[in-house]
């Protein structure tokens, strides 16, 4: 089998800079060309997925400049978008597709999206339904439920949801539309998803109520371009988390890290496991809030988790499940039952590629059941084309016995394209 292998390693040290979040940078993106005015967006990701988005405001006349990881746009308001001659490609990435279609929505021209061989399996209807009651006519496959999704948008009537499942991308669509509706618009979630793009919006200069999982916005708002400065991405910085955790020896330090409320579950997690994480210095920038992290080893222990705390980790589970396999004790992850449509549905890849190693996990229908063991042994495994589980691997074979082949561990790039560059640095 071809693939990066990943030797063991028994200690760890250095400062990781993670790379800027994934979500706020789609969105600094997005507002910034629906917004007047130039938008300057620093530590900017240059993961694929964040390219995804660039391209598709690119093909709808947005035009951006990007020097390393700075990127400026210049907005000229929604109005100015234009029908695009070819459709739109969001590649790998859920958040371009969904954001894009609650924006275009507001727009009174045709546009299809498509995606990759797993974007085209992920379902859709969860935006179409709300965006077809606000008044956009969308097809597509599946009673429009998947990519390739043709869409005319138009005239909005601003209407009120109660969503069946916590997810920002929902959420985030119909607020967008929303901004373009006559009238409100509210969206009521079971659980809080994560609120960037309420705040981002806010610094953008557009009134937008919350409390508590209701959120609620008025059409015509005007967005003016805005200075974002983008923190490191939790989810990435989780990688290094665990690693630091589990390895036997050393301490890993990473500056700049988003802990924004609503997406540090992982923190929670781990210290309920007894991780060893200190959060210092504590500032807010641009709405969000971000601290150093600094992870030294400890000894896990299994926990229970589900409920409130999934959203708040829900991209985090994968590296999380490597953990609980290398815990005292059992581990049950419940309520998750989201990750069986995300890049690769990761309640059976993930439990199918530990048990491959040597762990020993059952698939449950919302989560997983892990029991821990003293060591990993390792082997090979397959990202399935799903950047998560790529780096998970990669983790795994670091704190394996006898190394791990990771098969198309490029599929990190989509989020962290520096992912095996940094880890040759910081593990000894
Ligand atoms: C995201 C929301 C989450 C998350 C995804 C990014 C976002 O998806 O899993 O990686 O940026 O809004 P859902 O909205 O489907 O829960």
């Amino acid at each position: 089998m071809r693939g990066v292998f990943i030797k063991p390693v028994s200690s760890v040290a250095g400062e990781i800079a993670v790379p800027g979040d994934k979500s706020i940078s789609h969105r600094a993106a997005l507002l910034g060309g629906m917004a007047h005015g130039e938008t300057h967006v620093s530590n900017f990701l240059l993961g694929q997925d964040c390219l995804s988005t660039l391209h598709c405001l690119k093909q709808l006349g947005v035009s951006s400049e990007r020097q390393g990881t700075e990127v400026w746009i210049r907005g000229e308001g929604m109005e100015a978008w234009t029908e695009p001659t070819e459709v739109l490609d969001a590649g790998n990435s859920g958040t371009t597709s969904r954001l894009m279609l609650g924006v275009l929505a507001g727009s009174p021209f045709a546009v299809t999206l498509t995606g990759d061989a797993s974007l085209r399996t992920r379902p859709m209807r969860r935006v179409t339904d709300p965006l077809k009651r606000m008044g956009a006519q969308i097809i597509g496959r599946q009673g429009d439920n998947l990519f390739p999704l043709t869409m005319k948008g138009g005239q909005l009537h601003g209407q009120t949801f109660r969503t069946a499942v916590a997810s920002a991308q929902v959420k985030s669509a119909i607020i967008l539309a929303g901004l373009r509706a006559s009238g409100e618009t509210c969206v009521e979630e079971p659980v809080s998803s994560r609120d960037h793009t309420e705040r981002m919006l806010r610094g953008f200069g557009v009134e937008v109520l919350s409390e508590k999982t209701v959120v609620r916005v008025h059409g015509g708002a005007r967005l003016t371009g805005q200075e974002v400065s983008v923190p490191g991405d939790i989810s990435s910085a989780a990688f290094f988390l665990v690693l630091g955790s589990l390895a036997g020896r050393g301490e890993l330090t990473l500056p700049n890290v988003g802990v924004n409320p609503t997406r540090t579950g992982i923190l929670d997690a781990l210290r309920a496991m007894g991780a060893d994480i200190e959060l210092i210095d504590v500032t807010e920038i641009c709405g969000e809030l971000r601290a150093t992290l600094r992870v030294r080893p400890a000894r896990l222990k299994g926990i229970e988790i589900g409920g409130d705390m999934i959203p708040r980790l829900i991209d985090e589970i994968p590296i999380l499940a490597l953990a609980a396999s290398l815990a005292e004790g059992e581990t049950v992850i419940r309520d998750a039952a989201e990750l069986r449509v995300k890049e690769s549905d990761r309640i059976h890849t993930v439990a199918e590629g530990l048990n491959a190693l040597g762990a020993k996990v059952e698939e449950l229908p919302d989560g997983l059941r892990i029991q821990g063991q003293p060591s990993l042994r390792g082997g090979q495994a397959n990202s399935f084309g799903d950047h998560r589980l790529a780096m998970t691997w990669a983790i795994a074979g670091l704190l394996s016995q006898q190394g791990i082949s990771v098969e198309d561990m490029a599929a990190a790039d989509v989020s962290y394209p520096e992912f095996l560059a940094v880890l040759k640095k910081v593990a000894l």
